[in-house]
């Protein structure tokens, strides 16, 4: 009797997995049936990667098995693991940069030498898997011209060149902006339509419950419960992966300040030959509030930041912040000023992943009287101020003399939040605060962007998390195109009609 192995793809059971002095896995298990997509959610360190690395060979059980296909497998390695099927896409890309992305896919797949043969016989078999699963990429280009959404197709296609017909991808859209995370779901309905089987894990919970037909909550280590998204909702599928009741953005304690913080006057920004990336924005924030700023990524945005922290040239317009016109002022004269930024992208402008903590949360205040000591820069105050930074924000590090990189990415931002607020800044431009962090660690950051707001911060919030904008925000105004066309209160805001406005829709004057 195997009807059943025929329609279980993955069978984990009892699994467990110790490393020193961790347990990253007690006895998880869990089922995936064959042609479906299967979501594995729960918050940073739950163990949901160590499982998964362990389907793959790359780990061996210290307990449990492993079914595939019907078949139990002690799996060595992931070559083991790939003979039986199964292939992955990590979190961190493992291209070859300086390869096209033809050679990419074939690399170490090639019984033999790449001769022009075989390698002619690759393409058409890699056009065919591309167009069956309605990947396009460019086979010729090289790949360290690729975006993040590209390279993610080439590491999928290459995967299905290796035949898996169970495919793991872990945390696949924590690097995607919303159109990529369309196509790439896109995708997996295809190859799921087409008998595939996709486990993936993410912990965007929306995401989660919009495509998966099954989802297991991992929590500590250990698996919670499996279900059918029809079954919970946002909130129930949070409380689950935190064990308690989900965190939500909204709450308001302070009234908005009178005194005006941040003054845009039609701030233009024109691209040579091009239109406007910013076009006559004016707009104010005031002391103790937060300025929500939705939009689809690229509607000036990232420039709207640039020009108000004077990174970039402005055609024309003025930037004041609180009584001081500071449009021909310097960056570093504006961030004295009291200027802070959250950028949109920590790894590129945010920290230094190879540098410690405390020279982290030092960057960018070497200059501040409290870190020097006559030239010198006063380390042992760096120090301190890095482990007040560290326990204020709760961020799990075993001290402040490890390098970035062996955070979790939430920690990461934790660390970034906690040094941009703990420069007492008037302003703060805040890009995605909680992008890529999990549910505990969003409510700590909504939390403190909430009490600095309370206690006075002008926040000028970008996200792209409309619930995050809608709970946080005192006013919304939304981006389209390099204009703001639409003003909201979010007492009365939906993400749907945001969504509206963030495609073009216009807003009725009253
Ligand atoms: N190779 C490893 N060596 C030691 N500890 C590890 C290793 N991989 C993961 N861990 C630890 O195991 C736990 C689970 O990690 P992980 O599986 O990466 O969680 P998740 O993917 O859910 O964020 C964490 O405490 C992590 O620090
Ligand atoms: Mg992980």
């Amino acid at each position: 009797m195997n009807t059943e192995g025929n329609q279980i793809a993955v069978a984990l059971d009892g699994i467990g997995k110790r490393f020193p002095g961790v347990i990253a896995n007690h006895d998880v298990s869990l089922t995936v049936r064959r042609g479906t997509i299967h979501a594995i959610v729960g918050e940073n360190g739950a163990g949901k990667s160590t499982l998964m690395n362990t389907l793959y060979g790359m780990h061996q059980p210290d307990a449990g098995t492993i079914t595939v296909n019907g078949n139990v497998q002690h799996f060595k390695s992931p070559s083991d693991a790939i003979a039986a099927g199964i292939g992955m896409v990590h979190q961190h890309f493992m291209l070859a940069d300086n390869f096209t992305v033809l050679e990419n896919i074939i690399l170490g797949a090639e019984p033999t030498h790449l001769g022009v043969l075989s390698k002619g016989v690759a393409r058409q078999r890699i056009t065919e898997i591309a167009t069956a699963s309605g990947t396009h990429v460019d086979l010729d280009a090289p790949v360290s011209q690729l975006g993040v959404g590209q390279r993610q197709r080439v590491e999928i296609l290459k995967v299905l060149y290796r035949g898996a017909r169970i495919l793991i991808l872990d945390e696949p859209t924590a690097v995607l902006v919303p159109q990529e995370v369309d196509e790439l779901f896109a995708t997996l309905r295809h190859l799921v339509d087409d008998g595939a089987t996709i486990i993936f894990i993410s912990h965007k919970l929306d995401e989660v419950l919009a495509v998966s037909d099954e989802i297991t909550v991992i929590r500590d280590g250990t698996t919670v419960v499996t279900v059918l998204p029809r079954d919970v909702d946002r909130a129930k599928l949070g409380e689950l992966m935190v064990g308690a009741e989900l965190p939500s953005p909204a709450g308001r304690e302070s009234e908005v300040g009178a005194a005006v913080r941040l003054q845009l006057t039609a701030l233009t920004v024109d691209a040579p030959g091009q239109r406007k990336i910013l076009d006559d924005v004016s707009f104010t924030v005031h002391e103790s509030e937060i300025v929500g700023i939705a939009g689809v990524e690229g509607n000036g945005q990232f420039e709207l930041c640039e020009a108000i922290l004077g990174l970039t040239p402005i055609t024309s317009g003025t930037v004041e912040i609180g009584d001081h016109d500071v449009t021909q002022s310097s960056t570093r004269e504006r961030k004295q000023a009291g200027v802070s930024y959250i950028p949109f992208d920590r790894h590129r402008e945010g920290l230094m992943l190879t540098s410690q903590l405390w020279e982290n949360t030092l960057l960018g205040r070497e200059d501040d009287a409290r870190f020097m000591r006559g030239p010198l820069i006063n380390t042992a105050e760096a120090h301190r101020d890095c482990t007040e930074i560290i326990e204020r924000f709760d961020v799990l590090t075993p001290s402040e003399v490890v390098p970035a990189f062996a955070l979790s990415g939430g920690n990461q931002q934790k660390l970034l939040v906690g040094r941009e607020l703990s420069n007492r800044p008037k302003i703060l431009l805040a890009a995605h605060p909680t992008r890529g962090v999990d549910i505990g660690a969003q409510a700590a950051i909504w939390a403190e962007l909430r009490k600095a707001r309370d206690a006075g911060l002008a926040v000028l919030l970008i996200s792209a998390d409309l619930d995050e904008l809608i709970g946080l925000s005192d006013r919304i105004l939304v981006m389209y195109d390099g204009k703001i066309t639409a003003t909201l209160d979010p007492a009365e805001a939906t993400p749907k009609m945001l969504g509206t406005f963030m495609t073009g829709g216009k807003q009725e004057v009253a």
